[in-house]
């Protein structure tokens, strides 16, 4: 076999039953999109039944292989009754992908309680409950990929995130526990936390009269991300071509961690296309 035959079938998602929540927001819809077109089966977990219609509607009319579930992550018996149907249906789960969270931004002093246990509920608990639920099965086929969406806020912060902040760098030591307890078992375990994207989530943000500037002045790129560019490196956790990567966080955020734009400098360089 040619070494690009090699390549394609160690990136390859075909035939691989993928369980998505949050799958109709801005991120996880690319995602879900994404896979489906280079060949997996997307399960697509989502609160909004209409979200989940348009994107079962455009996942088909591209050749795609998709269901959809109305799950709750907070809501134990939601998820296991989806997590039960698609066992009946398809017999295992090859990749989850826990993409549902929300954030509400304001000062710590601010935030109610029911603030705090609703973002706390659905960004921690829920994919607790979810992996938790999924896990088992992986365990018992040994062999599986979890990939649990954090955020910028998991190591850096921005005001007003408080909770929000908390609850992504809980889904990064969730992730590393559950790389630790389940490699016997061949259960993988990743964390990708995105910069800032644009999505329904932040176009409030990329918006505002001054907040839009500060965060491009803190991207090397000079731009918000676009939930596609998050697609690679998932393909890449989902498929065996990550065989030997667990416990991990990565990031993709158009270099806001490392350090955003450069200092004004003076250095002939900076003209080299005069
Ligand atoms: N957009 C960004 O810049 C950014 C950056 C870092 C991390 N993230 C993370 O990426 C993920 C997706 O964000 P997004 O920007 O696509 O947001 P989004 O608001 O567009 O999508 C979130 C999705 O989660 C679903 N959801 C909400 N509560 C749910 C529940 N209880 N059960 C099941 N599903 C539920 C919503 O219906 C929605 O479809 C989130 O975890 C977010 O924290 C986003």
């Amino acid at each position: 076999m040619s070494e690009e035959m090699n390549l394609k079938k160690l990136f390859s998602l075909d035939g691989k039953i993928v369980v998505m929540t949050g799958a109709a927001g801005g991120i996880g819809a690319a995602l879900s999109k994404g896979m489906a077109g280079i060949g997996a089966t997307m399960c697509n977990c989502d609160v909004s039944e209409k979200g989940l219609k348009a994107l079962s509607d455009s996942i088909e009319a591209e050749g795609g292989k998709c269901s959809s579930y109305l799950l709750d992550v907070t809501k134990k018996e939601s998820i296991d009754a989806a997590v039960d149907a698609i066992i009946k249906e398809h017999g295992r789960i090859d990749v989850l992908v826990n993409v549902a969270g929300i954030n509400k931004r304001e000062g710590l002093l601010d935030v109610t309680e029911e603030t705090y246990e609703r973002i706390m509920d659905i960004n921690l608990r829920g994919v607790f409950l979810v992996s938790q639920a999924v896990g088992k099965h992986m365990i018992k086929a040994r062999k599986g990929s979890v990939i649990n969406i954090g955020s910028h806020n998991a190591t850096a912060m921005l005001g007003g995130c408080s909770v929000y902040g908390a609850t992504k760098s809980g889904v990064v030591a969730l992730t590393r526990s559950m790389a630790v307890e389940w490699a016997e078992w061949g259960v993988r375990a990743n964390a990708v936390s995105p910069g800032h994207i644009l999505t329904p989530l932040t176009q409030v943000t990329w918006d505002h009269p001054t907040r839009g500037d500060y965060l491009r002045d803190r991207i090397a790129m000079r731009r918000p991300g676009e939930p596609e560019e998050i697609l690679g490196l998932v393909v890449l956790l989902a498929s065996d071509a990550s065989s030997y990567m667990t416990g991990a966080n990565y990031v993709v955020d158009g270099g806001c961690l490392c350090g955003g734009m450069p200092w004004d400098f003076d250095s002939a360089y900076r003209n080299y296309e005069d």
